[in-house]
C-alpha cells in the first residue's frame, strides 16, 4: 500500500454510518473513495456521498456508492480531499482538477474538511508550481482577467491537454490560471480574489 492509499485508509476510517461524505478530486481522493466503497461492501458501512467533479460522481457511482446531488445538500459531515500546494501556515492551493467552485462549496459547507498531503505539496508560497485557478462564467472571463492585471496578475484561460480548446469546468464555467508577483501574500491575494470589487486602473 503506497502513502496515498494509507492516508485514504486513515481518512476512511474516520467514516461512521449514516454520514454524508464530500469526495474530492485526483489521485489521492480516488483512493479515498475506493477505500470508502471497500469499507461499503465489506464492512456494510451506511454512507452517502456528494461529488466535488464529475470524475469523482461517476467514480462513485461505478463502485456503487449512493450518490446525492450537491444542488440537494445543505451540509456534510466530512469532506476528504488533496490540494496542489500547502505552506508551512496551512493555505491550500487546490484546482488543478477543473471544479474549483464545487470544492469550495464542500469545503464550506462541511463538518470537518480532511486534506491529504505528501511532503511533495510543500511549498514555501502558494503559486510556486502551478498557477492560480480562478473560476468564471464564460461571459466574465475578460473583466475578471483586466481585474486581476490590475494587481499585477497575468495569465490566460485553461487550454486542454491538447491545447485544441478550453476546459470547461462541470458547471459550464471557465478556468483562469493566474501568476501573481511572489511578494504578493496569500492572505493579500486571498482578499483581493474574493473582494466584490478589485481596483482598477
Ligand atoms: C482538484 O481540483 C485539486 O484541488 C486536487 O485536490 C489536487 O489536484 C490533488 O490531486 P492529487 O491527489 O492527484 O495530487
Amino acid at each position: 500500500m503506497n502513502d496515498k492509499q494509507l492516508a485514504a485508509r486513515q481518512a476512511a476510517s474516520l467514516v461512521e454510518d449514516d454520514m454524508l461524505v464530500g469526495l474530492g478530486t485526483g489521485s489521492t481522493a480516488n483512493c479515498f473513495i475506493e477505500e470508502l466503497a471497500r469499507r461499503s461492501s465489506e464492512e456494510g458501512l451506511r454512507v452517502a456521498v456528494v461529488a466535488s467533479s464529475m470524475v469523482s460522481a461517476i467514480k462513485a457511482q461505478q463502485l456503487g456508492l449512493p450518490l446525492q446531488a450537491i444542488e440537494h445538500v445543505q451540509h456534510l459531515d466530512l469532506y476528504v480531499d488533496g490540494a496542489d500546494e500547502v505552506t508551512p501556515d496551512l493555505t491550500l492551493l487546490k484546482g488543478r482538477g477543473y471544479d474549483l467552485v464545487r470544492e469550495k462549496l464542500l469545503a464550506r459547507g462541511c463538518d470537518r474538511f480532511l486534506v491529504l498531503l505528501d511532503r511533495s505539496k510543500l511549498v514555501e508560497r502558494i503559486g510556486e508550481r502551478y498557477p492560480i485557478p480562478v473560476e468564471v462564467p464564460p461571459f466574465a472571463w475578460p473583466l475578471v482577467k483586466k481585474s486581476l492585471e490590475a494587481v499585477d496578475g497575468h495569465g490566460a484561460l485553461r487550454q486542454t491537454a491538447n491545447k485544441d480548446g478550453l476546459v470547461v469546468t462541470s458547471h459550464g464555467s471557465l478556468v483562469l490560471n493566474m501568476v501573481f508577483p511572489p511578494a504578493l501574500d496569500s492572505n493579500t491575494l486571498d482578499g483581493l480574489l474574493n473582494a466584490k470589487r478589485v481596483a482598477t486602473s
